[in-house]
């Protein structure tokens, strides 16, 4: 692996964005590749063999780029296809959100009682659940899916009454069960954490797993001698692939990462 390979980050479509503004912030001199599945989102309400199955040929695409580490930004495939990830990357380093929210969510909670709001196959695989027991056996972890979320952000309808509706009917009952940490487990809750904010009592502590797990990589790139050296004069080229409507993906990257972005280029990937 070459220290001047790129960090190759994937998601199932636009919401791994978020993880990308992350690394964009914490690694500036790391260039990366982004696959986003937006011919095929949502993973969420899909069955674990389907996103499996997407999963491998994701992987296989951005192994032939040469990067030199993996970001799992989506949260349903860290729950359900981790494994598939880990067979094909072999040697190259793997990231995923789960392990980096869970391993946030145990050093945050002083009562061990721990949220996670996240799609429904996150939920049901209960992935953040054994990721944070095998961590803290002293805690209860409250998890509820909160399919409406994805829509309302990839509609970009951020402000709209009926999305805060929605989330204080969702939210509602993970404050009754006394969380002090709640886990955003979903790539496109983050967009929305003001509004989270806004409806969750002031003392609970809220885990963005975009910004924990770029910490995360940051620290792997270290320890592994990985981590491209402070170069002002390195020339810093990102590259961003989708499976479907990028000028779609180009506008709504532009406002996520708030800077002018090319066309992504179009890929696929069952071809
Ligand atoms: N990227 C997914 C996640 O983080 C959300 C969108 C989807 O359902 O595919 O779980």
């Amino acid at each position: 692996m070459k220290k001047d390979g790129a960090i190759g980050v994937f998601d199932s479509g636009i919401g791994g964005l978020t993880v990308v503004k992350g690394i964009m912030d914490r690694l500036p001199y790391e260039n990366v590749v982004y696959f986003g599945d937006t011919a095929r989102v949502p993973y969420g309400t899909k069955s674990v063999e389907t996103i499996n199955k997407f999963t491998a040929q994701i992987v296989e695409f951005l192994l032939s780029h040469e990067v030199k580490a993996l970001v799992v930004a989506c949260n349903t495939i860290s729950a359900v296809a981790l494994d598939t990830v880990y067979q094909l990357a072999g040697d190259i380093p793997v990231i995923d959100v789960i392990s980096s929210g869970a391993k946030a969510s145990v050093m945050s909670t002083l009562n061990h009682n721990i949220g996670v709001i996240a799609t429904n196959a996150t939920v049901n695989s209960n992935a953040y659940t054994r990721a944070i027991y095998q961590l803290d056996n002293q805690s209860r972890v409250y998890a509820k899916a909160c399919p409406l979320f994805v829509p309302f952000v990839e509609e970009g309808l951020l402000d709209h009454p009926a999305l805060e509706l929605i989330a204080r009917d969702y939210l509602n009952v993970l404050e009754h069960e006394g969380i002090d940490t709640l886990i955003l487990g979903c790539t496109h809750y983050p967009l929305i954490k003001p509004l989270i904010r806004k409806i969750m009592h002031d003392k609970i502590n809220i885990i963005d797993s975009s910004l924990v797990a770029s910490e995360d990589l940051a620290i792997l790139l270290e320890s592994t001698g990985l981590a491209t050296e402070v170069n002002n004069d390195r020339i810093i080229e990102h590259k961003f692939y989708v499976s479907d409507v990028p000028a779609k993906f180009q506008k709504m990257a532009e406002s996520f990462l708030n800077r002018n972005m090319p066309l992504p280029q179009l890929v696929n990937l069952d071809s």
